[in-house]
Order: C-alpha cells, then sequence, then structure tokens
C-alpha cells in the first residue's frame, strides 16, 4: 500500500471504528459485534506502525472507551483510565517486547518478567475509598472508564455488588496479612500513612450461569435476549435504577491497585488486594519468567477457558516489575508495559478480492467471495460462501468492498456485513452472467429455488463434484483419491460415472504421468477395500439433492435395502419424519430417471456390496454428536456403531441432540452442550451403552 493510500484508507476506518465504539461504548449498542471493532482497530494500528507520522491524536488508537453518559453525573479520575492494545498472534507479542526492549538499559532488559491474567470480559470500573467520619475506611465513589479522564458515577449500582467491600478490613487486619506475605515495606507505608482516597480498578462481570438465567427470562417474557455477558454486566451498571443491578448477581474482580503504596510488582499488588479485602482472581494469575511461558499460559487459558465461571476473551500480558513498566510510560491510549493477547476472533475484517462462481454437483452455482487472507478463530482462510444471488443483493457486497467475516454455525466462514463506510470508489458491481462458468448452458432458476442451475446433466463441473463427492468421507471414503487424480482420470477418459473407479486396474494408473506403481497398486486396493458399503453411507454417496447424511442414514434405517428403496413412491418419501418435500421430490426423480437406475446396477456389477441395515433398534431416533478425538474407536467408527443401532449423528449441537459424546480436547460443542443442558457422556459411557 502507498502511503497516500495508506492516508486514505486510515482516516475512513478512524471514522468508522469512532462511530462503532460510540455506538458500543456509550449506547451499548449491539449492532457491530466487538471482534469486528477489534479487527479494525488492528488494522489501523498496524498502518500507523508502518506510516508512524500518520499518526493523529484523535486516532482510535490514542483514545480510550467512550464519553459518559450525561444521565450520570460525572467522576474525574485520579489518573487516566487506559486501555490496552490487543495482540492476536505470538508476533504481535514478540514485536511488543522488542519495541520495549529497544527503550530499555541493559540491567532493566535482564529483568523483564511478565504477570499474566486472563482477560475478563466486563466492564472496566474504578473504586475510590477515604476515610469516614466515625471512621473506617469506605468506599466513596464507583466509577466506569468513561472516556479514560471523566467517568460516570454509578456508585448506587456498584454498592449493590456482594464483592466489592463497602469498607475495607480493619487496619490491624490488613497490616497481619500483608506481614505473613512478606511484604514489610507496604505494611509500614500504610501503618505510617494509613489508607485515604485508596483508588482501585478491576472489572464488573457477570458468572456464564447467571448470564444464561437472565436470558432465559427475557425470553419468558418476550424480550430481547443480551447478546454476551460483556453487555448484560455494562447494562446493568449503567441504568439508573439499583435495584435493577441488585437483582443481576454482578461481581467485580479487582487487578489493579492505583494508589501507591510501595508496592514493586504487578504480582504484589494482587496480593495487597486481597489482603485489603478485595476479589482478586490471582488464582488463575502466573509469573511467568519468559515469553515462552507467557505463550504456554495463554495456550493452557485457550483450552480451559469455559472451565471458569465468567467469560474470557484473552490474557492480559504486564511487564511485572512496576518501576520498568513506569518507566515505559504511555502511547497514545495504552501503556507500554502491558498488552491484551487476545483469543483468535470469531470475526474479523477483510478484503473481497473477487466473487467466483463454483458448479456443485447437482449443478447448483454457488458464488464464493475470494477473500484477502485473515485469521479467523485461528485459521487462516480465503474464501467465503455466498450462499446464492439473493444473499449477495441482501449484502449489497461489491468486490473490493470490506466485509466483516465469521463462522457460520462455527465451520463455514459467512459474510456477516459489509462496511460500505469504507469504499473508495474502486469497486466494482458483481455481473451475474446467463450461462455456466464450466460449460457455457444456460442457467436455470427452478421453481420456488433461490439458487441458479447448470442446466447440462451432463456438465464436467458437476461430473468433477459428483466423483469428489462419491470418494469423500461419508461416502465411499477412499483415501488416496483426491480432486487431483479424479481430474486427470476423467480428463484420460478411464473414468464416466463412480462405478468406473471399481474397475479401474494398476496398468490404467501407471500410464498416468507420475504416478508410481506402488501408489497405482495401493489405490487400487483401496478401491477394491471399500466396496462393502453400509447401507446409508451408500444412500449419501448417491449425491441426491438436499439428501445429506443425517436424511441418508433415515432412509436406509426406514427401507433396509436397496429394493425397497428403489420401489418407494413419492408418497413413501414424503412420509418420512426427517425428509423435507423438496428432498422428496429430488428422490423420487432420482430412481425414477433411467441413467441412474443403470448406474445403480454398474455399481452392483462393479462388485459393490452393500450391507443391509440391520434391525437392532437399540438407539432408534436418538440424535448424537461428537466432539473432541476419541480414545479407543476412530470418529467414522463411532459413527458407524451408532448408525447401525438406528441412531444418527450430526455434526452441530441443538436442542433435539440427545447426546453429546465428549473425547479429548473437546471443542466448542461441548460448550454449547453445556449451555443447551444437553446430556454429555464419555466414550466410555458411550461403548458401555452400544456394547
Ligand atoms: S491488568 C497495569 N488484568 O482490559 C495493568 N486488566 O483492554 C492493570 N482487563 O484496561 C490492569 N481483565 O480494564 C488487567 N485481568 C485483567 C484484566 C484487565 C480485563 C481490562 C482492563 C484494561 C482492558 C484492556
Amino acid at each position: 500500500m502507498t502511503k497516500t493510500e495508506a492516508e486514505k484508507r486510515i482516516e475512513k476506518l478512524k471514522k468508522l471504528i469512532n462511530h462503532y465504539r460510540y455506538l458500543y461504548h456509550v449506547k451499548d449498542s449491539q449492532e457491530f459485534s466487538p471482534e469486528a471493532l477489534d479487527s479494525l482497530k488492528k488494522e489501523l494500528f498496524d498502518l500507523e506502525q508502518t506510516f508512524p507520522d500518520l499518526v493523529t491524536p484523535d486516532s482510535p488508537t490514542q483514545r480510550v472507551g467512550g464519553q459518559p453518559l450525561s444521565k450520570f453525573s460525572k467522576a474525574r479520575h485520579m489518573k487516566p483510565m487506559l486501555s490496552f492494545n490487543d495482540a492476536f498472534s505470538e508476533q504481535d507479542v514478540k514485536d511488543w517486547l522488542e519495541r520495549n526492549i529497544k527503550l530499555l538499559s541493559q540491567p532493566e532488559k535482564e529483568n523483564i518478567h511478565f504477570y499474566c491474567e486472563p482477560k475478563l470480559d466486563g466492564l472496566a470500573i474504578e473504586l475510590v475509598y477515604s476515610l469516614g467520619k466515625q471512621g473506617g475506611i469506605l468506599l466513596k465513589t464507583g466509577s466506569t472508564r468513561g472516556d479514560g479522564l471523566i467517568g460516570e458515577d454509578v456508585t448506587q449500582n456498584l454498592k449493590t455488588i456482594d464483592s466489592i467491600p463497602l469498607r475495607l478490613r480493619q487496619t490491624s487486619d490488613i497490616i497481619k496479612d500483608l506481614e505473613k506475605e512478606k511484604l514489610f515495606a507496604v505494611a509500614d507505608n500504610i501503618k505510617n500513612k494509613g489508607l485515604d482516597n485508596l483508588v482501585v480498578r478491576g472489572e464488573a462481570i457477570i458468572a456464564q450461569k447467571e448470564f444464561l438465567k437472565i436470558n432465559k427470562e427475557q425470553e419468558k417474557r418476550s424480550l430481547a435476549p443480551y447478546a454476551n455477558p460483556r453487555n448484560l454486566a455494562a447494562g446493568s451498571v449503567r441504568q439508573l435504577d439499583p435495584k435493577i443491578a441488585a437483582s443481576r448477581n454482578l461481581e467485580a474482580d479487582i487487578y489493579d491497585l492505583v494508589t501507591d503504596l510501595g508496592q514493586k510488582t504487578h504480582e504484589q499488588e494482587h496480593k495487597i488486594l486481597k489482603a485489603l479485602g478485595f476479589k482478586s482472581n490471582n488464582k488463575y494469575n502466573k509469573f511467568c519468567k519468559d515469553i515462552k511461558e507467557v505463550f504456554a499460559f495463554r495456550d493452557f487459558w485457550l483450552k480451559k477457558r469455559q472451565t471458569l465461571p465468567y467469560e474470557i476473551d484473552g490474557i492480559v500480558v504486564v511487564i511485572n516489575n512496576n518501576e520498568i513498566f513506569n518507566k515505559l510510560g504511555v502511547v497514545g491510549k495504552a501503556p507500554r508495559g502491558a498488552i491484551a493477547f487476545k483469543f483468535p476472533l470469531k470475526q474479523a475484517t477483510t478484503i473481497v478480492e473477487d466473487i467466483k462462481l463454483q458448479v456443485g454437483r447437482t449443478g447448483a452455482i454457488t458464488p464464493v467471495a475470494v477473500l484477502k487472507p485473515v485469521k479467523l478463530a485461528g485459521v487462516v482462510i480465503s474464501r467465503a460462501t455466498l450462499h446464492n444471488q439473493d444473499e449477495i443483493e441482501r449484502l449489497g457486497l461489491k468486490i473490493k468492498d470490506t466485509v466483516i467475516v465469521g463462522r457460520a454455525g462455527d465451520v463455514i466462514p459467512d459474510i456477516i456485513k459489509v462496511l460500505p463506510e469504507l469504499r473508495t470508489g474502486q469497486e466494482k458491481e458483481f455481473i451475474w452472467p446467463k450461462t455456466c462458468p464450466s460449460c457455457g448452458a444456460n442457467l436455470l432458476r427452478l421453481d420456488r429455488e433461490v439458487v441458479l442451475r447448470c442446466s447440462n446433466k451432463d456438465c464436467f463441473a458437476r461430473t468433477k463434484n459428483s466423483f469428489y463427492h462419491f470418494v469423500s468421507k461419508g461416502a465411499f471414503n477412499i483415501e488416496g483419491l483426491g480432486p487431483k487424480i479424479i481430474d486427470r482420470l476423467l480428463a484420460e477418459n478411464l473414468i464416466k460415472d463412480p462405478s468406473d473407479l471399481f474397475l479401474l486396474e494398476p496398468g490404467d494408473l501407471v500410464v498416468l504421468e507420475r504416478f508410481a506403481e506402488k501408489s497405482a497398486n495401493n489405490l487400487i486396493s483401496a478401491l477394491r477395500d471399500k466396496k462393502k458399503i453400509s447401507f446409508s453411507r451408500f444412500i449419501f454417496s448417491l449425491g441426491i439433492r438436499n439428501v445429506g447424511e443425517v436424511a441418508s442414514q433415515d432412509l436406509a434405517f426406514h427401507f433396509k435395502n436397496l429394493d425397497n428403496l428403489k420401489q418407494a413412491t413419492l408418497e413413501d418419501f414424503q412420509a418420512i419424519k426427517n425428509i423435507g418435500p423438496i428432498a422428496a421430490q429430488a428422490i423420487a426423480d432420482f430412481f425414477k430417471n433411467k441413467k441412474n437406475l443403470e448406474f445403480l446396477d454398474n455399481l452392483i456389477k462393479a462388485g459393490v456390496k452393500i450391507e443391509n441395515q440391520q434391525q437392532s433398534q437399540q438407539l432408534a431416533g436418538l440424535k448424537f454428536v461428537i466432539t473432541g478425538s476419541l480414545k479407543t474407536i476412530t470418529r467414522d467408527q463411532a459413527k458407524e456403531k451408532i448408525f447401525s443401532l438406528g441412531g444418527l449423528v450430526s455434526e452441530a449441537v441443538s436442542l433435539k441432540t440427545d447426546f453429546v459424546i465428549i473425547g479429548l480436547n473437546p471443542g466448542s460443542k461441548f460448550e454449547k452442550a453445556k449451555k443447551l443442558k444437553v446430556k454429555t457422556i464419555s466414550e466410555a459411557d458411550f461403548l458401555k451403552i452400544v456394547s
């Protein structure tokens, strides 16, 4: 990017970020996800790092929070309440450390250690305590961050939070605890100067359990649910009626001792805060002697975040030594000595470089966005599905637009929103062709369908994709037969329909360029081994429109064998519980088509043996989801077992799921199961059930 381009982009990013920050922080609006905002801020931060003279004082990287709401009286902070810069990768953290090291002397460099904490996702608060008229150190003011200098006075609401002491412990008890921790200098300081005007900071949060409970109540009252615990915590603290805050079981974790009591490190601050009587999350925190330990700490919490009672969105890394931390000072809105190392974003912003059309095995044309590569939930993605023509119109998407991408159902990247505010005028409308991009035949839009389809049944792209599907994991599962080999076999006219695969001989393959004898033999024996197949997989392999794995299981269970299935009528299909009208029609059409019946005969002639559906109904109708890795059997074996007993397996957890099998290192499905209160079972439980 040239400097002029960067300058224009920076200008637009600043405007957009400011606007949405205002909506998010000041209005508690849920229109824009904090993750997308983080992604935009990171782009701005990186551009400003490359062109430092383009940093202006009004840049969002240079300021904090939002303006205070006018409905509250204002509370001025004694010291600015800062925010942190974000890191999203180990490299970002290494760069941060590198920048800091340059500013330090040799002895200081050797004395850099870190204190790391789970980063709480709530509302930052400040508490001020002062000497009461009748003695005792009492809570005087509680406030939000606001613009960093002036916040909102939310004392009455914060006073409803049980974990916030309204009065500090007896000074003598505090001193005793500090001495136990060998913090003698701090103890002496308190003895001499007292604790008047003590300032601490932390986070008002709401436990996950409480969040779910409140959302359930919202639902009962037909009110909109809260988007996330942060939003709920913020909404509860930043409203005028303390009764509402009181009813919400908020908590406050305190992590920053602002007043100088002689603390030498951030680690000591947590010990002092505890002695003073605050709830500190220090049992989860860790002193890390080097960056390697920081990365291990982050990896640990990335895996274990769901074991905490509240949500975290990353870790905070603080240079532990306060003298060094203070010497490093502040740049823009953030202290140089700390960084927020965020967990992988489930939403991010990027640019749509192009829109391409894919022709599926059923002829469906799917537009796909070609993205500037971006990291999403820890994986670099460069494609996102656009589903169909209507979706492009609904989004108002043009080529070269900046967009927010996310993962629909945690799997397929999806475009959530276009950011027209960032347009330069160079964006181009996507023009739909009238003909198939693969074979040139006309595109059709069938009745009641939103998708366009290629009208040519022999379209090469369709053929190719039906082969890919036929050998895929849920179908014949033929290892070593990827798209490249299929393309070559098709190009050489060695295969016309998938039954030809089983007639191949090693000699057919070795004549192909770069196919060694050994790999040819391996592939042929893989094909031979897979000729025996369960009935449900067989149905799935046929690639009938709208018949996925679950519908295939239903059909296999219902019809037991191929002859029954072939003789069934449209009404028979319509009567099956999980088969919709479009799928029923597609199945009926499939088995009426002469060419397809020939194909089925060819498969049997080529030696395919279908194992008829077992009669056992032990798991009839039960829906399973598997997450994490299993120890004693493979995932496929577990699936097969479930199918054979009449059960169903799906990818996503929903209220319809009966059991979630939890393997090693379970993923987000485990969290979802807990959220929805779906029964979870271990691998051992599962084996007991099916044995
Ligand atoms: S440490 C000198 N610890 O995240 C460092 N901050 O995005 C004192 N935050 O401004 C603060 N969890 O408001 C610290 N465990 C934690 C935190 C935490 C959340 C907040 C804090 C900060 C913001 C940065």
